[in-house]
């Protein structure tokens, strides 16, 4: 069920971003000492859901993490820094865009080591979506993700449109199995 309010004010990217640093300890790390990518996820996923927060303001779920790319590791005592913001806002759904670097306490040296791209439902208190504001980009880098999200929703709607047909070839397949016995 979908809750329809009246026009909710519009907002601007910038009012969504979000940033978050954290401290890489023995307990993020794998037998090697780098950052193991569940936790990086998991601080993908904070990151990101504050950028959605930011933007719904209401309550919010994580509807799919649909594409992210360690590019290289992070290591013990590392500091990871991950900035996010809404690229687009549809119906009652936000992708958000999240970019992770890793910065080396010793030299200062500072890498790009992750990306993603998330997508968050809003909903009220009982479950029932809502829907978000309107997004307004307004930079040349805030236009080229405003775009790039939306042939991303017809890649991932394309794309879970060929998994149900899939689902459906294989449930007829074993109805014709089971037939036989
Ligand atoms: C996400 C959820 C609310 C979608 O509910 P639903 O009834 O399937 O919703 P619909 O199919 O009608 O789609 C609603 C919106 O969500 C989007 N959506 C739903 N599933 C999606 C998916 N897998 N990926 C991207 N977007 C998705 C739809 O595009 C639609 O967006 P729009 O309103 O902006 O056009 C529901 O599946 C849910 O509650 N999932 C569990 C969420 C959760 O617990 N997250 C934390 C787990 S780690």
């Amino acid at each position: 069920m979908n809750t329809i309010e009246n026009n909710p004010p519009a907002r601007t990217v910038a009012s969504t971003q979000s940033e978050m640093t954290e401290l890489i300890l023995p307990n993020d790390t794998n037998v090697l000492g780098n950052l193991l990518g569940g936790r990086l996820m998991h601080f993908i996923d904070l990151t990101a859901a504050m950028a959605a927060y930011r933007h719904a303001r209401t309550y919010i779920v994580t509807a799919a993490m649909d594409h992210i790319d360690f590019i290289r590791p992070v290591h013990l005592g590392d500091l990871v820094t991950l900035r996010s913001s809404v690229n687009r806002a549809f119906s009652t759904s936000m992708e958000v865009g999240v970019k992770v670097w890793a910065e080396n306490t010793q030299t200062g040296e500072q890498l790009h080591v992750a990306s993603a791209y998330l997508v968050f439902v809003a909903i009220d208190k009982q479950g029932h979506r809502k829907t978000v504001p309107q997004l307004i980009p307004e930079t040349p880098n805030e236009l080229r993700r405003h775009a790039d999200a939306l042939l991303r929703r017809e890649h991932r709607e394309a794309e879970a449109a060929r998994r149900k047909l899939e689902k459906q070839a294989h449930a007829g397949q074993s109805d014709t199995t089971h037939s036989k016995f």
